[in-house]
């Protein structure tokens, strides 16, 4: 039992400068779209006391550069050193950012494309092959671009949160092609598997390593929980019925008066939904998008069924009953392509259930990746042998009951942070994120 070898590019210098390029430079145009794409009243502004202004992203973006790329990587001195403190999330929370002397729209631009081009020049010559350990296999440069790519999404949360007309555009998803054919739910033989990896180059301390996981079978959703079948979870009076929730998910509804996912309101009898800056019916057959945990534990609950465990979901999405190793990607070793998987913002939604056959695993679960993030039933919890690296902050401070873990990633993920292995994270009470959920049960 072991999961794929390293991807060819992994011992190839030249590929990987490559590669690191192509992300960093696929990160920025992203980044440029989004705070391009609004005035400077928009990018100064606080949309949300859950989010930071997207001024504040866009420095602290650049700096997390300059810290780990100039002056981890290549021993520079700092170039603004009195700024760092504004942009460490540690020291200021999301709330008070709007506060703080920030830079402004055109300083946080010029800040991040100066670091930019020290960067680029830093990356032609760096020894990636046998570097110390935060250069080997070009891992700074990728943490970076998925840095970048993280930030873009939390700030696609913020351009959701706004309001005002729209400010960004994007073709329609793919259609399901044989969406009634599908089965509701598959098999996963119970069995051991490999859990995390020890061979991505650039996958992040919490995956890591490579470990075995004895999973008893189970049968999990073909696809995530519809908007339909949500519907019919409140219409059955769902958000009234204690019986179904955890007492914090209780309490949850009750102080708010939740009854529906964020972003939805009713009108008239029928469901509507705002979604960057436009109103429009609740599409039955796409995945349900911003609930929180407490949401999706209570509608499992009421379907009789349960969320799967996060050892549960990578088996489901890793694990070839022929290799019995664990893959890349639930499709294979093969990186994303737009056949796989809704990824990377190119659609501002997630495709109906039932779309990117080419996706789907071994088990034939599909839409694993993208579309929705998915709450799993786990904690974020260290596997056995974790190791810090390269800061306590990206993961060890956050272990612990308080968050969950979430799978698969979302239409707003780019494939350079999304993999069959990639661990993210959040509070149960959470719901402006993009996430929604798949369920399970025992055999
Ligand atoms: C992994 C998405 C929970 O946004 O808090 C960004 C990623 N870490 N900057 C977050 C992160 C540092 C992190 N999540
Ligand atoms: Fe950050």
């Amino acid at each position: 039992m072991t999961e794929s070898p390293a991807p060819p590019h992994a011992g190839d210098d030249e590929a990987l400068r490559g590669r690191a390029l192509a992300a960093l430079l696929t990160a920025r145009e992203r980044t440029t779209l989004l705070t391009d794409s609004v005035d400077d009243h928009d990018l100064t502004a606080q949309h949300s006391p859950l989010m930071s202004p997207l001024v504040w992203d866009l420095a602290h973006i650049g700096n997390q550069e300059e810290l780990w790329l100039l002056r981890g990587v290549a021993g520079r001195e700092a170039m603004r050193p009195e700024i760092d403190g504004l942009y460490d999330a540690f020291e200021h929370p999301r709330a008070s950012r709007p506060s703080l002397p920030l830079l402004a729209p055109g300083e946080a631009r010029s800040y991040a494309s100066e670091v930019r081009g020290r960067a680029l020049d830093v990356l032609e010559s760096a020894p990636l092959g046998d570097g110390p350990a935060l250069v080997r296999s070009g891992f700074a440069f990728g943490m970076i671009a998925q840095h970048e790519q993280q930030h873009d999404e939390t700030m696609l949360i913020t351009h959701q949160l706004r309001s005002g007309p729209a400010a960004l555009t994007a073709p329609e998803p793919p259609r399901a092609v044989d969406a009634a054919a599908l089965p509701a739910e598959v098999l996963v033989p119970g069995g051991p598997f490999t859990m995390g990896t020890s061979a991505e180059p650039w996958a992040l301390d919490n995956e890591r390593p490579a470990h075995q996981r004895d999973v008893p079978g189970f049968v999990i959703d073909t696809a995530p929980v519809t908007c339909g079948a949500y519907r019919a979870f409140i219409e059955d009076g769902g958000y009234g019925e204690r019986r179904w929730w955890a007492p914090e998910g209780w309490a949850m509804v009750r102080e708010h008066e939740l009854g529906a996912p964020l972003f939805w309101h009713r009108d008239a009898g029928q469901w509507l939904r705002r979604r960057f800056g436009v109103t429009e019916p609740v599409p039955d057959d796409e995945p349900v998008l911003h609930v929180s945990w407490y949401e999706a534990d209570a509608y499992a609950r009421w379907a009789g069924r349960r969320l799967p465990t996060e050892a549960e979901w990578e088996k489901a999405a890793r694990h070839d009953p022929v290799s019995g190793r664990s893959r890349r990607y639930p499709w294979g070793d093969e990186d994303p392509t737009p056949e796989h998987a809704n990824l990377g913002q190119r659609h501002l939604r997630p495709a109906p259930a039932g779309a990117y056959p080419a996706g789907r695993a071994p088990c034939g679960a599909g839409q694993l990746i993208g579309d929705v993030w998915e709450w799993t039933a786990s904690d974020f919890l260290p596997y056995p042998g974790f190791a810090p690296f390269p800061y306590r902050e990206y993961s060890e401070v956050f272990f612990g009951p308080g968050h969950k873990v979430l799978r698969g990633g979302s239409f707003a993920v780019d494939t350079v942070a999304c993999r069959g292995t990639f661990r993210n994270w959040d509070l149960p009470v959470r719901r402006q994120i993009f996430s929604g959920f798949r369920t399970a049960r025992d055999l």
